[in-house]
C-alpha cells in the first residue's frame, strides 16, 4: 500500500515507516568529493577514484556499443489512464480473474461467501497479493523449466484492507476498531497473511483456472513453523518463549516483493512486519534502555507503539501474546517472553513451492529490512552467486549479497532444492551501496572486519548475526546513501544490469528542517511540488527507476557506474525540472515499485503503487524496452536557496523512451495497486495481481454496496458477493501470441 497524500494517518502509517535520522552524508559533503564523470573517465584527474576506475566494464568508458533496446518492438495501442472499476488491456488481449481471497486451496473447504462470514482461512486464498513467481510442472507432477500449461503459483498475501484496527471486509459488520479485539476476528487475520502456492493449469479451451485438489495447494501464514538459517541463527537476540535456542519462529509476515532462485525455488521478502507489534510505553525502562531499544526504534517501534490490528490483544494464548514486544519476563536471556520476536521477522524467507513438507527457511544472511524482491544477478559457471535487494522505506538504503559458494550449472535442478538454497544463501558477503555524484558507486561490506562497524558508536555490534540481525544500524555505520524508498529490483537478462524502482520520499526537500528529511542528490534529485486536486504534494512524489552497471567483476564488484532509466513524472509536469524522461501521455506514470523482466523477451514490465497521480488514472502497469546505463546524458538541477547559494545536483538521464520503447499496458480498478508478476517460459500466458481495490471505503460502509469504492472482480463476473477481493489475472494474447510484441 502507498501512501494517498490526502489520506487520515490511521490508514497510512503502518505502511509509511520513516526512522533513519542517521547522521550520513549528506550531498554537500558528496558534492566536495565531486568530479565529473568525464574528466574521471579521461584519465585527466589523479585521484584514487580513477585508479578504481581501471576495474570497471566497456560502458563506463563511454562505449555505446549495443545500446539500443533489444527487444522486439512493442506491438499493441497503448491503454489510456483511466479512473473506471475495471481491468482495462490493449485491444487483442483477455484479461481472466484466476485467483481471488477466500477461494478455497482444497474441496472440504466451502466455496467464499464473500459476505464477512467465511472462515477457515488457513485454507483459502489470502488477501492482498503481491509478488508472485511461476514453477513450471510436468505431466508427472515433476517441476519442469519448460512447461507452458501447467504450474504453481507462489503468490505473496502482503497485508489487508484495514481502517482502525480491523481488516473490516472479512467480517459481517466490518469488525471491531476498538481494543481488545474478539480472538475469533483475529484469527481469520492471522491466516490471511502470508503466502500461497497453488496449482494452475491451462485448459483445452485455452482458458486457465486454479485447480482447487492440487495437492501442492498449501498456506504459509503468521503461525507456521520456520526455520532462521545462516549467521543469525541460534543469536541470543533470537531467543524467545517459543524458541529457546533462537533458531525457530513462527510465521511470515507483510510479504511484499519476491524472487525465484536459480534451483526452483520461491524467495519472499518480510516488508513492513514491524507495525504488526506492540511495545509497552515504559519498555525502554524495563529493558535498561540497552541497545535493543535503538535496534527497536532503527526498525520503526518506538516503545509505546500500538500494533495494527491489536492482534496482542486477543487474549492470553500464545498466538496473540506473541505480539506484545515488550520485555514482560524476568528472564535476562528473553527466554520467557517475546521481547525478542521481533527479531524473527524481516528478512527474505524460501520457501519451496513444490514440496509443501519441507520447512521455510529465513535467510538472515541476506539482512533484515523491509525486504521487497530479491533479484539474481546474471550467473557464471565457477563464481559467486548475486542477489539485489532494496529496503522500502523512506531513506533506506539498496543492497547486494555475494555467496561464498560458486555457481555450479548442476544446481539448476537439483534434488533437494532447500539444500541448495543453504549451499548459496546461508554463507557471503552483504554490501550497502553509496552512489557517488559523479555517475559511480561503490558496494560496502557489512562486516565485523570493517572498523566503522566494530566501532560504530551508535550501537555496539558483536558479531555477524548482530550485523545480520541490524542490518540497517550497520549500513547507517557506513554512510550508505539514503534512496527514495527502493521498491523491487530485476536483472535485466541482456546484459545482467539492475534495476531498483524508487516509488517516491516525501521526505526530500532543498533545504531540510528534521532529522528525517534529505536534500536532493544525484541518485535522488528531484524535489518539486505536484498538486493532486487542491492537494500540494512535496519531496519527490512520483518516484524513479535507477539502474546499475557492475565493474568488471561482475557479481563480485565492488564499483559500479548508474544512471536513472526512467523518471516518473506527469506528462505535463515541466520538462526541465519534473519530467525529466519526456515521458507522454501514453506513458506517464507514478510511484514506480513492481518490476519485472520477462525472460521470454527481454521486456521490462513496470507496475505502480501510487498514491499521488490517483485524481487522474488508478494505477497501471507499463512494459519497456531499456537500453543500457549510459544511453543517455547528463541533467543539471539548480534549486534556489534563502540565503544560500544554489543547491547544483548533476544527475544522469536514460535515454528518453520514444513510442516504441515504452507504452502503457493495463490500467486497473478502483482503489488498486498494481503488483505480482510472471509468465509462462514461452510468455505467451502473464499473471497479474491486483492488490486491495476499494481500500479507501469506509469501514462504516462495509454493509452498504453501494458505497464500495470498488466491487472488482465481482463485477467482472468472478466470484459471490460485491466485497472488493485481492485477485491474481492471466493475461493472454487472443491469438495466442506472446504477451507485449
Ligand atoms: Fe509492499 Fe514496498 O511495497
Ligand atoms: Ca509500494
Ligand atoms: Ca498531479
Ligand atoms: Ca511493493
Amino acid at each position: 500500500m502507498n501512501k494517498p497524500a490526502d489520506l487520515p494517518i490511521a490508514r497510512i502509517d503502518f505502511n509509511d515507516e520513516d526512522s533513519n535520522t542517521s547522521p550520513n552524508p549528506t550531498f554537500d559533503s558528496i558534492l566536495q568529493t565531486r568530479l565529473s564523470r568525464r574528466r574521471m573517465l579521461g584519465g585527466g584527474v589523479a585521484s584514487a577514484a580513477t585508479v578504481m576506475l581501471g576495474s570497471f566494464g566497456l560502458s563506463a568508458c563511454g562505449s555505446d556499443a549495443g545500446s539500443g533496446p533489444s527487444a522486439t518492438p512493442l506491438a499493441f495501442s497503448p491503454v489510456p489512464k483511466a479512473l473506471a472499476d475495471v481491468v482495462a488491456v490493449p485491444s487483442g488481449y483477455k484479461a481472466s480473474t484466476i485467483y481471488a481471497l477466500g477461494d478455497p486451496l482444497d474441496v472440504a473447504t466451502a466455496a467464499y461467501k464473500n459476505d464477512g462470514t467465511d472462515t477457515a482461512y488457513e485454507n483459502r486464498a489470502g488477501d492482498h497479493h503481491d509478488g508472485m513467481e511461476w514453477f513450471g510442472l510436468d505431466a508427472s507432477s515433476r517441476p519442469s523449466a519448460t512447461a507452458n500449461d501447467r504450474g504453481l503459483l507462489g503468490v505473496n498475501h502482503e497485508a489487508t484492507t484495514d481502517a482502525a484496527l480491523s481488516s473490516f471486509f472479512l467480517h459481517a459488520n466490518g469488525g471491531t476498531s476498538t481494543l481488545p479485539r474478539p480472538a475469533a476476528e483475529i484469527d481469520k487475520e492471522l491466516m490471511i497473511h502470508g503466502v500461497s502456492v497453488v496449482e494452475v493449469r491451462r485448459g483445452a479451451s485455452g482458458d486457465w483456472g486454479y485447480v482447487v485438489d492440487s495437492a501442492f495447494n498449501t498456506r504459509y501464514t503468521t503461525l507456521t513453523p520456520m526455520e532462521l538459517s545462516g549467521p543469525a541463527r541460534g543469536h541470543p537476540q533470537l531467543v524467545t518463549k517459543y524458541s529457546l535456542d533462537g533458531t525457530r519462529t513462527r510465521g511470515t509476515l507483510n510479504n511484499c516483493g519476491t524472487g525465484k532462485t536459480p534451483w526452483g525455488t520461491l524467495l519472499t521478502g518480510e516488508e513492513n512486519w514491524f507495525g504488526y507489534f506492540f511495545r509497552n510505553a515504559t519498555d525502554d525502562t524495563a529493558r535498561g534502555s540497552d541497545k535493543s531499544v535503538t535496534s527497536l526504534r532503527r526498525y520503526g517501534r518506538n516503545a509505546g507503539a500500538t500494533s495494527r490490528h491489536g492482534w496482542e490483544s486477543g487474549g492470553a494464548a500464545d498466538r496473540y501474546a506473541r505480539w506484545n514486544n515488550s520485555k514482560l519476563g524476568a528472564s535476562t536471556d528473553g527466554s520467557d517472553d517475546y521481547r525478542n520476536e521481533m527479531n524473527g521477522f524481516g528478512y527474505v524467507v524460501e520457501i519451496d513451492p513444490y514440496s509443501k513438507s519441507t520447512a521455510a527457511r529465513k535467510r538472515t544472511a541476506l539482512g533484515r529490512m523491509a525486504h521487497e524482491s530479491a533479484a539474481f544477478g546474471k550467473l557464471e559457471a565457477g563464481k559467486p552467486v548475486a542477489v539485489y535487494m532494496g529496503c522500502d522505506a523512506r531513506n533506506e538504503y539498496i543492497y547486494k549479497f555475494v555467496s561464498t559458494a560458486n555457481w555450479s550449472a548442476a544446481d539448476a535442478s537439483p534434488l533437494d532444492r532447500m539444500a541448495t538454497g543453504t549451499k548459496y544463501l546461508d554463507s557471503g558477503k552483504l554490501y550497502v551501496a553509496k552512489f557517488n555524484a559523479d555517475g559511480t558507486g561503490q558496494w560496502i561490506e557489512l562486516a565485523m572486519s570493517n572498523p566503522q562497524i566494530a566501532g560504530y558508536s551508535a550501537y555496539a555490534f558483536t558479531d555477524a548475526g548482530d550485523i545480520a540481525i541490524n542490518t540497517r544500524l550497520a549500513a547507517d555505520a557506513l554512510g550508505a546513501t539514503k534512496m527514495d524508498r527502493p521498491e523491487w529490483c530485476a536483472v535485466n537478462p541482456a546484459n545482467g544490469e539492475i534495476y531498483f524502482t524508487l516509488t517516491n520520499n516525501s521526505n526530500r526537500r532543498v533545504s531540510p528542517s528534521t532529522s528525517t528529511q534529505l536534500a536532493p542528490d544525484s541518485a535522488n534529485p528531484r524535489v518539486y511540488t505536484d498538486m493532486k486536486g487542491t492537494a500540494s504534494q512535496q519531496g519527490n512524489p512520483n518516484g524513479q527507476i535507477l539502474r546499475l552497471k557492475e565493474g568488471a567483476a561482475g557479481n563480485t564488484a565492488t564499483l559500479f557506474t548508474w544512471d536513472v532509466y526512467l523518471f516518473g513524472a506527469q506528462a505535463d509536469a515541466p520538462a526541465a525540472t519534473v519530467n525529466l524522461s519526456n515521458l507522454t501521455g501514453d506513458q506517464d506514470f507514478s510511484s514506480p515499485d513492481g518490476l519485472v523482466f520477462s525472460q521470454a523477451t527481454g521486456l521490462l514490465w513496470i507496475q505502480t503503487d501510487d498514491g499521488a497521480y490517483t485524481d487522474v488514472t488508478n494505477c497501471m502497469m507499463l512494459v519497456g524496452r531499456p537500453g543500457m546505463v549510459g544511453d543517455g546524458a547528463k541533467r543539471t538541477l539548480t534549486y534556489p536557496r534563502t540565503g544560500l547559494a544554489d543547491l547544483v545536483v548533476d544527475t544522469y538521464v536514460g535515454k528518453a523512451p520514444t513510442a516504441e520503447t515504452l507504452k502503457r499496458f493495463l490500467v486497473g480498478p478502483k482503489g488498486a495497486e498494481i503488483t505480482g508478476c510472471c509468465e509462462t517460459p514461452d510468455g505467451k500466458a502473464l499473471f497479474i495481481n491486483i492488490q486491495h481495490p476499494g481500500e479507501n471505503t469506509l469501514q462504516a460502509d462495509v454493509t452498504d454496496p453501494s458505497k464500495y469504492e470498488s466491487r472488482w472482480p465481482s463485477n467482472a463476473g468472478y466470484g459471490a458477493g460485491s466485497r472488493p477481493r485481492s485477485a491474481t489475472i492471466v493475461i493472454t494474447k487472443n491469438d495466442g501470441g506472446t504477451i507485449g510484441t
